[in-house]
């Protein structure tokens, strides 16, 4: 059985208000995104003509290849949006059952099941969204399969292999065990599932970052296709190892937020407040460390991002000639046609700084750079959507920033004892739910659609990699399914974890309730 407490009504209605708002706001932010994808102008930027990546666009409104790439967008962004927080969840709550297990003080036990739910529930509806991945490479993108096959299926095997059933199992034990097993096993089991999160993480990882720089690998003349050459040039990709910590720290944070923002939801409404004062404290900690991590981890990304794809950083930073010290931009309007900006208000050198590490060096820009690439790999455009670059680096970043200083708060009241009492930090925490998946969807929109007109980069072009054979209308009729499924996924999702969130930790949850939603 499950009670809420509602004590002074009016407060608490406000307080629903800024989660749901933060919400709404969430959902005008998805809708933005495309406008911005396709109407670019809005942004100051038309699209290429001849750009290989939207050739397929001019064909007219029902391009399969267009629908393909939106489908994927809809799909891949939807299922990230329960992958960090799965990630940030599972760690979270390892850490309360540690404390649980250090202390045997009986409110972190109860705590542990309260954020455990959570856990659980969006656990079981990021799976079910990621297996929809699996069809589409099939489906849609059966060029791209077939090229990139020899490659990704010994990563793809092992994190279905290890990962995956390292997260079931344990889960499983975790769930039923309470009790059941001592706490030292059932304690590990929940820390194994947190390492299955990495693990399947990395191998995923490893894929992508194969698209971003590919390594280790021979084209078979006669097939055409990508062999493997060398596993352990996989492995120890560099993209890989700036990707991984980035996506693990994001995580963290995404995790963290949540729980920073629930715990600031029922401080507000004077309810349960040791338990959640301390999940507060835990959470502004891990909030702290995930997003300042993030921003050095990004910077590192920065880095390597600049020397294997440095027409991505020339975009992000609308930087249309080489700069020698290059100026960082604040805010630009650009008009793609002419390659130059109508607007740039920059910070001079902090671009160098940004890319090399030092104050002086060069950055190169997007007009030389399509030069080049013109040269090596042969007529195009090489350009990819700059306001959409642009601005997804600025939104991610943003909110990255917001991120650090709302824990970097949450910190420093934590030192003087005021987290309950601070109607202001409440408020901003409960409005910073929605900056992780903000930061997390333009995160990737930046990193894919940066990458084109390349699905791997240098070598296979997005426009070869879409299925031959598969008509508009079959890909418009999976693509309403999958929206219409993850609408109602979506709906079951926030109303099971709203309906458990606000939910009076006191009372415990048996073994029974929770499998029964996972069971949903
Ligand atoms: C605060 C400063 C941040 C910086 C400097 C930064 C930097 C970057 C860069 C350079 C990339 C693209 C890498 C590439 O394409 O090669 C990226 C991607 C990404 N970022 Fe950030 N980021 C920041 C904050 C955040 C935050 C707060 C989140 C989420 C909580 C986030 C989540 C992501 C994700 C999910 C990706 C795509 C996956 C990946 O490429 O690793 N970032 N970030």
């Amino acid at each position: 059985m499950l009670r809420t407490t509602t004590s002074r009504p009016d407060t608490h209605r406000d307080d629903t208000k800024i989660l749901k708002r933060s919400g709404l706001f969430l959902g005008l932010f998805w809708t933005i995104i495309p406008i911005l994808c396709d109407h670019s102008a809005l942004v100051g930027v038309v699209l290429h003509e001849d750009n290989p990546a939207y050739r397929l666009e001019k064909r007219g409104p029902v391009d399969p290849t267009l629908l393909a790439r939106w489908q994927f967008g809809i799909v891949t962004v939807y299922h990230f949006l329960f992958v960090p927080l799965t990630i940030g969840l599972s760690f979270t709550v390892a850490v309360m059952q540690t404390m649980h297990y250090r202390t045997k003080d009986p409110i972190y036990r109860r705590m542990t099941k309260f954020w455990g739910k959570l856990f659980l529930i969006n656990f079981a509806v990021g799976v079910v969204t990621g297996i929809v991945q699996e069809f589409q490479f099939g489906m849609n993108w059966s060029n791209y399969s077939r090229f990139v096959g020899d490659i990704f299926g010994a990563p793809l095997a092992i994190e279905a292999l290890v990962a995956f059933f390292l997260e079931s199992t344990f889960l499983g034990l975790w769930i039923f065990g309470w009790d059941k097993l001592s706490p030292k096993v059932h304690l590990l089991s929940i820390w194994l599932v947190t390492l299955g999160t990495w693990i399947s993480a990395f191998w995923i990882l490893l894929a992508n970052s194969w698209m971003q720089n590919p390594v280790g690998y021979i084209i078979n003349p006669e097939t055409g296709r990508a062999e493997m050459e060398s596993f352990s040039a996989l492995v120890t990709n560099r993209s890989l190892w700036v990707h991984f910590p980035h996506t693990i720290l994001a995580g963290l944070a995404t995790g963290a937020a949540v729980v920073l923002a629930i715990s600031a939801w029922h401080l507000a409404r004077k309810q349960n407040r040791d338990l959640f004062t301390r999940s507060a404290r835990i959470a502004a900690i891990i909030l702290l460390i995930g997003s300042t991590g993030v921003a050095f981890s990004g910077h590192a990304q920065g880095q390597v991002m600049t020397d294997i794809q440095p027409m991505k950083m020339a975009a992000a930073e609308a930087l249309w000639e080489t700069e020698e010290p290059a100026a960082f931009s604040i805010f630009a309007v650009g008009n793609i046609e002419e390659g130059r900006n109508s607007i740039n208000i920059q910070l001079p050198r902090l671009l160098s700084l940004l890319a090399e590490n030092d104050f002086s060096s060069a950055v190169e820009g997007i007009n030389p750079l399509q030069e080049q690439l013109v040269q090596e790999y042969g007529p195009g455009d090489y350009i990819p959507n700059v306001g959409l670059l642009y601005w997804t680096f600025r939104i991610m970043t943003g909110a990255g920033f917001v991120m650090i200083g709302i824990g970097a708060l949450g910190l420093w009241l934590m030192r003087k004892r005021k987290i309950p009492e601070s109607a202001l930090f409440l408020k901003l925490a409960m409005w910073g739910i929605a900056l992780p998946f903000i930061a997390n969807s333009t995160g990737w929109i930046f990193t894919e659609m940066g990458r084109q007109p390349w699905s791997v980069y240098g070598v296979l072009r997005t426009a070869d990699s879409a299925s031959p054979v598969v008509p508009a209308g079959a890909v418009l009729f999976t693509m309403i399914g999958y929206t219409v499924i993850y609408g109602v996924l979506a709906a079951v999702d926030l109303y099971l974890m709203a309906r458990y969130a606000k939910a009076d930790p006191a009372e415990e949850t048996s073994d029974a309730d929770i499998a029964a939603a996972m069971a949903y």
